[in-house]
């Protein structure tokens, strides 16, 4: 049977470039898609750029800009993040595009049909910098200054003529959505603050503004461009050819798997969307996930604070692969995260270099030294070896089920457990001293790299290129890698040969050695 996985990141703002936020996103999302590609998924992976909106426009002025040129550059950075981060998204979708447009007014059209949006009038607070609308008691007054509680940013008073959609209409059958479907937002702790706004009473959503113009044309009414989260969370219908709801894409991935976003834009993804969707008679995608943020110093990272952190920078000091296992380590998923070079430095010595590394030059080395270069032919497993060997396949079912729970830090720990493990049992077993048990020496060598090739394809999501490096030993490529073969203790095929590899994470000197 075909299964299919379709994992989405927030389409980012190309605003400004992208910061270690934006790739922490991006690279959760990737580790699960890779995960279940090597669990035998077709995996639809989609990321990309929200162009439209008042924050865009002037972002461009800002700088002098045309705007439609400003997007097309910071979008292109964007669509170089996806390549300097490794990622293996399936598309990379940008809201200015043809095809998006078309499932927007769609959409629209949709709502409208079905009586959900009507023409009024929009008195009230707005973000710009949030592209969000604030009640009153949602805003405080800081040095004269309107700011919206949640996310400190400034609101300014808009008072136009505007579409509303009828979200008020939406709140009980979102409140018995959420109820009959206990997994929609996660983690749980976030559900409770959705489930308490929605409960508070929902309001008419204004869903297009008519004071500027670059945004997607409301049909039939050209002085009006909708919403920009309207129009952005379509993205995820969009990429899939909505509304041909025929074409392959949509019938393979709709509804989503999950929606990988940033907590900040919990309410949108967890109330607004699947309101839309509700009305639109569209199915709701399974799951809504809004992890922490990474602070720098303790605190959100933001132009204003200066604050900001540039993955690209720290790729070039220490490499993209530390810096991914660092980010899906450290920062316990669903919690914010101080990112500190220091516990980086400590990731790339203890778990990288000592535990992982080493591992693979030890035994690679002693394989040539001792068993001709060859995996050994001739072995018999004892008690000690099946003990490592088989917690593998023991614990497949549980990997699987803690990773559709988003539990990352089970399966980090798993891993480090294991290596852990395996250079103790190679430390242990003392192979150097069986020179006169061949069979001993064998099945010892045997074992570790077989312990070596699983953690290896367990390791894949999460530092794909130094996996498929420490696979070389093997001759494995990426094909090769597929969890259903962890549980096989006799994978290596014997007598074929062992190859040397280079060394697969340098040790950092830290300044206190
Ligand atoms: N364009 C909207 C999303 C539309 S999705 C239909 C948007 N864009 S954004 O550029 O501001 O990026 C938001 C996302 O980037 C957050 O939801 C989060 O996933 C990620 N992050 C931005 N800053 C972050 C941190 N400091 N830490 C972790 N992730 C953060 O909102």
């Amino acid at each position: 049977m075909i299964k299919n996985f379709y994992i989405t990141t927030p389409i980012y703002y190309p605003s400004a470039k992208p910061h270690m936020g934006h790739a922490y996103s991006s690279i959760i999302a990737d580790f699960f898609a890779r995960f279940k590609k090597i669990d035998g998924y077709q995996v639809h992976f989609l990321t990309g750029t929200d162009e439209h909106g008042l924050k865009i426009q002037r972002a461009a002025e800002n700088k002098g800009m045309e705007t439609s040129k400003f997007c097309e550059e910071i979008s292109q950075t964007f669509k170089n993040l996806t390549k300097t981060l490794n990622l293996s998204n399936t598309d990379f979708i940008r809201t200015t595009e043809q095809r998006h447009k078309k499932s927007v007014q769609h959409l629209w059209e949709e709502l409208k049909k079905n009586d959900d949006i009507y023409l009024s009038k929009y008195s009230g607070w707005y973000s710009v910098s949030d592209e969000a609308f604030y009640n009153d008691d949602e805003i405080e007054e800081i040095d004269n200054k309107k700011i919206a509680i949640s996310s400190k940013s400034q609101v300014e008073w808009v008072d136009e003529e505007s579409y509303f959609f009828r979200l008020s209409k939406w709140e009980k059958p979102l409140l018995d959505y959420y109820e009959k479907n206990p997994d929609f937002i996660s983690p749980e702790s976030k559900k409770n603050e959705v489930i308490s706004f929605v409960k508070n009473g929902l309001k008419d959503l204004s869903v297009s503004r008519k004071s500027f113009s670059w945004g997607i044309k409301v049909p039939n009414d050209d002085d009006h461009v909708i919403y920009v989260w309207l129009d952005a969370l379509t993205n995820y219908l969009s990429a899939l050819n909505y509304p041909n709801k025929d074409d392959l894409l949509f019938k393979k991935f709709w509804p989503a798997s999950v929606h990988l976003i940033g907590k900040d834009i919990l309410r949108f993804h967890a109330v607004y969307w699947p309101a839309f969707l509700l009305a639109a008679k569209i199915e709701l995608p399974k799951k809504v996930y809004g992890h922490g943020w990474i602070l720098s110093n303790e605190e959100k990272m933001s132009k204003s604070k200066g604050n900001i952190l540039d993955p690209i920078e720290i790729i070039d000091q220490y490499g993209l692969d530390p810096l991914r296992y660092y980010l899906i380590k450290e920062v316990s998923f669903g919690n914010d995260g101080n990112i500190s070079q220091e516990r980086l430095e400590d990731c790339i010595n203890s778990d990288l270099a000592n535990n992982f590394g080493n591992l693979c030059q030890r035994v690679t080395a002693f394989t040539i030294k001792n068993c001709n270069s060859k995996i050994p032919n001739k072995i018999k497993f004892n008690n000690d070896d099946l003990n490592i060997l088989n917690k593998y396949e023991k614990n497949l079912n549980i990997i699987r089920s803690k990773i559709d729970n988003q539990n990352i830090n089970y399966y980090i720990d798993y891993i480090v457990n294991s290596l852990f493990e395996a250079n103790k049992y190679f430390n242990d077993q003392e192979p150097w001293k069986k020179k006169d048990d061949i069979i001993r020496l064998n099945t010892i060598v045997y074992t570790t790299l077989e312990v070596v090739r699983k953690i290896s394809f367990l390791l894949y999501p999460i530092i794909p290129d130094s996996s498929l490096k420490a696979l070389k030993i093997f001759n494995l490529s990426e094909k090769d890698i597929n969890l259903n073969s962890i549980g096989n203790n006799e994978f290596l095929i014997k007598g074929n040969s062992v190859n040397k590899i280079n060394i697969l994470f340098n040790k950092i000197e830290k300044k206190d050695d």
